[in-house]
């Protein structure tokens, strides 16, 4: 008798390629056919943040917060690539097949070619997947899921990193586009590690107000396309349904002239979308005023006032202010600036600003008006929508071609957009 000591397996990493011997290939043979085959999913503003279409065997992360409609925009999703005859995989480990069943009828899409099932065991999942070999898979969620080999449970930062990994070796040799769902914590951010969004190619989040029937799908990352891109869809009894032209619809309420609400158009990726802005200008009984804020971020509200304090020569210490973005989106850019202080003045002085006015410009510490990118796209989607007047920034604006129909006011400073409303109007 011999003795003969088992050999330990080989721990293999990812293995991203059918082949077990890697090899190495001039770049400029490598075939580059990735954009050809790249597939329309039939929602053209899903098409849009994934940056024209689905890829084979890309993963692609979709999260949001509980409730918010994730399931929903996947089961849409899913039915439209099954319409245009794709083979489609959905496995759901949260939803029972009644429940999804009772869903497409509601949102009235029963598709052939979308194949169901309920599942949270991985490995039995991977089976399926092998034997079914569809061109689409979608998991929903992958904190439900869980691999028998690992003690922890689902949901928990090992389980639902080595879920990822398995799924993502499987979709990426076998050219499988794969949709995860994933779920976000309660401080926004997608639970399981970081690294789940290190390992998926594209992260999308679904992110909307409550109160509000629109939702936004923002793209986070893409190894496929652009990130700025953003999808506006509205909420219905009916499922989501698009919104190609966000700027009539978050204007559509806008009530007559009245103090404190100020049009800005801001871009969201390479779409100008017209946004209202409202403030409330009130006395304050406190000894700190309140500062409140919904869609712009508090520092730079308050940076804002006291830029108004300073340079305009108001006083707003015994004052409570209120800022708010109508439609519930968030208005991250310094565009947005010369706007918020103008609904602050033309609320405190009770001016309204005409009804056709629109106002963008970044403001500077110094009180000066800055140049912002994209004026002329702006200016177009002011046009577009029937506006007549823009504030613009000085610099810059010799150089700008103006849409006819449309007067623009350029201004240095501040107080030259306040005497502006103040005055002229
Ligand atoms: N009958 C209905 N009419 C209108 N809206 C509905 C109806 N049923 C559900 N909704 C909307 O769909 C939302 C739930 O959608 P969905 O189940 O897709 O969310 P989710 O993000 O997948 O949630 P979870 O994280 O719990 O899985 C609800 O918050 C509600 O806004
Ligand atoms: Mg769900």
């Amino acid at each position: 008798m011999v003795e003969r000591p088992l050999e330990a397996p080989l721990k293999k990493g990812l293995g991203l390629t059918s082949t077990d011997q890697p090899v190495p290939l001039h770049l400029i043979d490598v075939p580059s056919d990735l954009d050809e085959s790249r597939t329309s999913v039939g929602i053209g503003e899903m098409d849009r943040v994934l940056g024209g279409g689905l890829v084979p065997g890309a993963l692609v992360l979709l999260s949001g917060e509980p409730g918010i409609g994730k399931s929903t925009l996947l089961l849409q999703l899913l039915s439209s690539l099954a319409h245009t005859s794709k083979s489609v995989l959905y496995i759901s480990g949260e939803e029972s097949l009644a429940q999804i069943k009772m869903r497409s009828e509601r949102l009235g899409k029963t598709s052939r070619g979308l194949w169901l099932v309920c599942e949270s065991d991985l490995d039995r999942i991977l089976d399926i997947v092998r034997e079914h070999a569809p061109s689409v898979l979608a998991i929903d969620s992958i904190q439900t899921m869980f691999c028998r080999d690992i003690s922890s449970a689902p949901g928990s930062i090992a389980q639902v990193r080595e879920a990822t990994a398995r799924v993502m070796q499987v979709a990426k040799t076998r050219g499988i586009a794969t949709i995860l769902v994933g779920h976000v914590t309660k401080e926004g951010s997608i639970a399981g590690p970081k690294v789940l969004e290190h390992l998926v190619d594209t992260v999308l989040y679904f992110e909307g107000d409550r109160s509000h029937t629109f939702r936004l799908l923002r793209t986070i990352k893409n190894r496929y396309g652009p990130t700025y891109e953003i999808g506006v869809f509205e909420m219905t009894d009916r499922g989501l349904r698009e919104v190609p032209n966000p700027s009539e619809v978050f204007l559509s309420q806008r009530p007559g002239p009245v103090p404190g609400s100020v049009i800005v158009p801001c871009m969201e990726g390479t779409r100008p979308i017209l946004v209202e802005i409202q403030a409330l200008v009130s006395p304050s009984h406190l000894t700190m005023p309140r500062r409140t804020s919904t869609g712009i971020d508090s520092n730079r509200l308050a940076l804002l006032i006291a830029v108004a304090e300073r340079h305009l020569g108001l006083a707003l210490y015994d004052r409570d202010i209120f800022i708010n973005v109508v439609g519930g989106l968030k208005v991250s850019e310094p565009a947005s600036e010369l706007g918020v202080i103008l609904a602050i003045v033309s609320s405190l002085r009770e001016v309204p600003l005409d009804l056709d006015t629109a106002v963008f410009g970044e403001v500077g510490l110094t009180g000066e008006v800055r140049a912002v990118e994209r004026a002329g796209l702006r200016l177009k989607e002011a046009t577009r929508l029937g506006l007549k007047r823009c504030i613009i920034p000085w610099p810059g604006s010799d150089r700008l071609k103006v849409p006819d129909g449309l007067e623009p006011f350029p201004v240095k400073r501040i107080n030259e957009a306040v005497a502006l409303i103040s005055g002229a109007q």
